[in-house]
Parts: structure tokens; C-alpha cells; sequence
């Protein structure tokens, strides 16, 4: 049986569903919220910044690279915009598969794959690469003979390095073949300083953040064709079309897409 949803604790999930302007979180998420936005008010851009750098990414493996399958791990609750909704915009035959460990989201994503068989859902966590490959509903959607590109927006963060994120990484880019994508987002040290980088990581969150350097996140595309430009702060990914957040703020994720040769 899956866990239920527990209320008494802050969920990453709905507290970025909060951030993002959404109606799918609790008081206790709300607080956590505040908490965070004490010191980074600028989470709420932010959020909807990584937002657009999903969106564009995802185009940009539609159609400058004509992926059609995508495998979405730590998928969030849905909101505007999903995966499934701007790539089939493009290519109605794209298959997307979302996975997520919080059982908030498995609850509010039911809805959003009804009437649409080229999109499943897996409960899981992305500790366990292969629970997620094997599952039947990734199996049903995705060819690994054929492209895939693997989504990891805004959820590295989560994984201590105690739980190996550059092996995870590795063990799922391995499953998929040349011409596959990696499409991630991390927040970064590079910007705060270290005392607030520390008050966020003392949070009592339900799951804590791991920030880590501009350096540590260019290490998880090691032996993939990083596309221009590069690993670099998320406004600065498409210019102009992902809008800019304040400068000097605290808090920035960097992001990248890269190939797999
Ligand atoms: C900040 S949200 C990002 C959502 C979406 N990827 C985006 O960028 O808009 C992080 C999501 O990762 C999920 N998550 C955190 N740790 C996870 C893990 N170990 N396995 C699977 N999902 C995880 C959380 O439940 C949450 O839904």
C-alpha cells in the first residue's frame, strides 16, 4: 500500500505548488514557505522562473531535437504548463512519464493523465532508478532504443550526496541511448552567502536542501555534450524568454541541457 499523505509536515511538493501561486498545499507548507521566504524572497520568481526553463527546455527537445519521449522525475504537483501539455502541443506522439516520491502528487496528477494515454505516472523515488525503468507504466511509454530525455528540474537538491546524486545520474543516462537528453535545474551556493546558505540548510524541512557550488552541479553532465550555454543561472538560459529575477538575490538555481553522444 502507498503512505498516505501526511499533513503534519511541510512537503517540498505543495511548497513549491505554494510558491508557484497554487491551491494544492497545506498551512504547514505555508509556514515552511514563509520561513523561506524570510530570507529569499525571491523564491516565488524563482520558482516560476525554473518554471520556464522547463517549458523551454522541453520545446527545445521537441523540436531542435525531435525527442518524443520524457521521463520527469520529481515531477511536482501539476500545475500550468506540464510537461505532456507543451511537448504534445508540438508533437501529439510524445510520451511522458512523471515520477515523484510524495503521495500528494500521485493524488493530484490521477486527474491530469485521464484521457491521455501517451502520459503515465510512477510513484517513486529517484534513489531507485531501477524500480522506475522497470515499472510497467514506463515500460508501456518509453522505447529505450530511441531517445529519451531525462528531466530533473529542481529535485537534485534533495539528494544528499550520502545518497550518490552523481551515481543516480549515471545509472539513468546509462538506461538511455545516444541522441538521449539531460534536462536539469540545482540550486546553487554560487550567489549566497554562506550564513544564509546555512539558516536554509538548518530548516526544519521535511526533506532538506543539499545546495551545492556551480562546479558541483557542472559535474552531473560529466561524459554528455553540454549545449550551449552551457551550465549557467536559469535567466540566463534562453535570454529574453525566461525572465530575469534580481541579480544580487540570494537564491538561483543553475541549469543545463546536454546530449548524449
Ligand atoms: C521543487 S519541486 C520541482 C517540480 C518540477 N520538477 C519543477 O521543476 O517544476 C521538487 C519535486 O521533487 C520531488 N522529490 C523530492 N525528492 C524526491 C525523490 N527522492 N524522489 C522523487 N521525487 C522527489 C518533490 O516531491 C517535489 O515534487
Amino acid at each position: 500500500m502507498r503512505p498516505a499523505i501526511d499533513t503534519t509536515k511541510p512537503s517540498p511538493a505543495r511548497m513549491y505548488d505554494y510558491f508557484l501561486g497554487g491551491k494544492d498545499n497545506y498551512q504547514v507548507d505555508r509556514d515552511a514557505a514563509q520561513i523561506v521566504l524570510k530570507d529569499a524572497p525571491e523564491a516565488k520568481d524563482v520558482a516560476v522562473v525554473n518554471r520556464r526553463f522547463l517549458k523551454r527546455a522541453t520545446w527545445y527537445a521537441t523540436k531542435n531535437r525531435g525527442v518524443r519521449q520524457f521521463l520527469d522525475l520529481g515531477s511536482g504537483l501539476p500545475t500550468q504548463e506540464n510537461v505532456h501539455e507543451v511537448a504534445q502541443a508540438d508533437a501529439p506522439n510524445a510520451c511522458v512519464v512523471y515520477v515523484d516520491n510524495d503521495p500528494s502528487v500521485l493524488l493530484h496528477s490521477k486527474g491530469l493523465i485521464v484521457n491521455n494515454d501517451r502520459t503515465g505516472y510512477v510513484q517513486a523515488d529517484i534513489r531507485t532508478p531501477a524500480e522506475i525503468i522497470t515499472s510497467p507504466v514506463t515500460q508501456r511509454l518509453i522505447d529505450f532504443n530511441n531517445p529519451v530525455a531525462v528531466m530533473l528540474v529542481s529535485v537534485l537538491h534533495f539528494i544528499p550526496d550520502a545518497d550518490d546524486p552523481y551515481g543516480i545520474v549515471k545509472d539513468l543516462m546509462d538506461q538511455v541511448p545516444s541522441g538521449s537528453l539531460l534536462i536539469l535545474s540545482h540550486v546553487t551556493t554560487d550567489n549566497i552567502s554562506p550564513v544564509v546558505a546555512e539558516r536554509i540548510q538548518q530548516q526544519q524541512l521535511a526533506v532538506p536542501l543539499n545546495l551545492r557550488s556551480g562546479m558541483d552541479i557542472q559535474r552531473f553532465f560529466h561524459g554528455l555534450d553540454l549545449v550551449d550555454p552551457g551550465c549557467v543561472f536559469l535567466e540566463q538560459w534562453a535570454p529574453g524568454e525566461i525572465l530575469p529575477v534580481d541579480e544580487t538575490a540570494p537564491l538561483k538555481l543553475r541549469c543545463g541541457v546536454a546530449v548524449k553522444p
